[in-house]
């Protein structure tokens, strides 16, 4: 049998091959290198895309949430409220600069922070709210929004994992300050290399990040700031516009895989993941959550089938923050989730036959007929 991969990145990249070649053939024509008209264009069709005057490309996904924090202002001695089950760069790029990531506990159901434990964590230190828009699907930003206006913080939106998806009709980046993307390439929206953005309504904000992005370079040699080198390279820029044409379509078909596991898993003992009502997830990914988790990931495994874990050690338990205190036990619910989440193939190449195989095994591994 023909093995699922959890990604297929090879057919996704072959899609835009003619496209991508053409396009680098160009930028060896013109040797703009970095940055560039490529980028702009990017610029201009995502920050469209996604409800917002501005976006700032930049290196990855993780220096789209250091300079965002650096043009936030958030500094040594500032607290900044996220959540521990997410990817390590959200509470990494705090850490860096200098403030102190304070964790609030998830959702079990969406693995979204849980909004209604925000405000208890405001302290005269909070400088600023970074929700992480997980898998696919954005947080409650109402409440969020509504408790930093109540104290004056900024919100910074991680939708690494989100772009296009939306939250009472409004994307993922419009809502809070800025929102940071990742072009990491498994990500729906992937570069053949690294790649990020920031996106903003706020011009003011945007021309703080321009100018960080380039080693906080106000004139040529003259430095306002100290920013980094978070530039991105034109051949991202050809490779995310040829892809970006096409990522309304392939987002639909990850929704209809993600649609026929919902119907399909929904009489197997595996919860399948919550969407709020008011929400749209472009399923970054598929995750399930289980018992004997590791037990059916190798079932899966020696059918074939890929699988992953994300995340399988929250942050407030991870070596490098031990210094912050938290102790095993303080977030149950990511906890929990870091036990007991699998993520299943979800891409936009499955085939209905594919997604069925893999529901199939599931049944087969808990014993259920189909
Ligand atoms: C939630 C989240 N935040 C931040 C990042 C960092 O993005 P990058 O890998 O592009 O640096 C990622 C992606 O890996 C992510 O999933």
């Amino acid at each position: 049998m023909k093995p699922i991969g959890l990604l297929d990145l090879a057919g996704e990249t072959a899609l835009f091959r003619k496209e991508i070649l053409e396009g680098i053939q160009t930028v060896f024509e013109t040797c703009r290198f970095v940055l560039g008209p490529q980028i702009e264009e990017l610029e201009r069709r995502l920050a469209e895309h996604s409800q917002c005057r501005r976006g700032i490309a930049v290196s990855s996904g993780t220096d789209a949430i250091l300079c965002a924090l650096m043009a936030a202002g958030v500094g040594p001695g500032d607290e900044v409220i996220t959540t521990p089950f997410t990817f390590f760069a959200t509470a990494g790029c705090i850490h860096r600069v200098g403030a102190r990531p304070v964790f609030v506990d998830i959702e079990s159901d969406t693995f979204n922070i849980d909004v209604s434990r925000i405000q208890a964590a405001v302290t005269s230190r909070t400088k600023a709210i970074l929700p992480v828009h997980l898998f696919g699907q954005c947080a409650d930003m109402d409440e969020i929004l509504h408790v930093a206006d109540r104290h004056g913080l900024t919100v910074l939106e991680d939708a690494a994992q989100a772009i296009g998806a939306t939250y009472r009709g409004r994307r993922a980046c419009s809502m809070g300050k800025a929102g940071c993307l990742s072009f990491y390439p498994t990500k729906n929206l992937g570069a053949c290399g690294d790649g990020g953005m920031i996106l903003t309504n706020d011009e003011a904000f945007a021309d703080r990040c321009v100018v960080l992005r380039n080693h906080g370079q106000s004139r040529q040699y003259e430095h306002e700031h100290v920013g980094g080198n978070f530039r991105l390279d034109a051949f991202q820029g050809v490779v995310l516009l040829a892809k970006f044409r096409r990522l309304e379509e392939l987002t639909a078909r990850r929704q209809a895989n993600a649609e026929r596991y919902n119907e399909r898993l929904a009489d197997l003992p595996v919860r399948a993941p919550r969407v709020r009502d008011y929400n749209v997830s472009v399923y970054h990914q598929y995750t399930i959550l289980c018992d004997r988790r590791d037990d059916l990931m190798a079932h899966l495994k020696a059918a074939g089938i890929g699988s992953g874990v994300y995340y399988p050690l929250p942050l407030h338990m991870q070596p490098c923050f031990a210094a912050l205190g938290y102790k095993p036990g303080g977030f149950p619910k990511a906890e929990e989730a870091a036990r007991r989440v699998l993520a299943l193939p979800v891409h936009s190449l499955l085939s209905t036959e594919d997604i069925d195989r893999v529901i199939d095994e599931i049944a087969k591994f808990y014993g259920k007929k189909r």
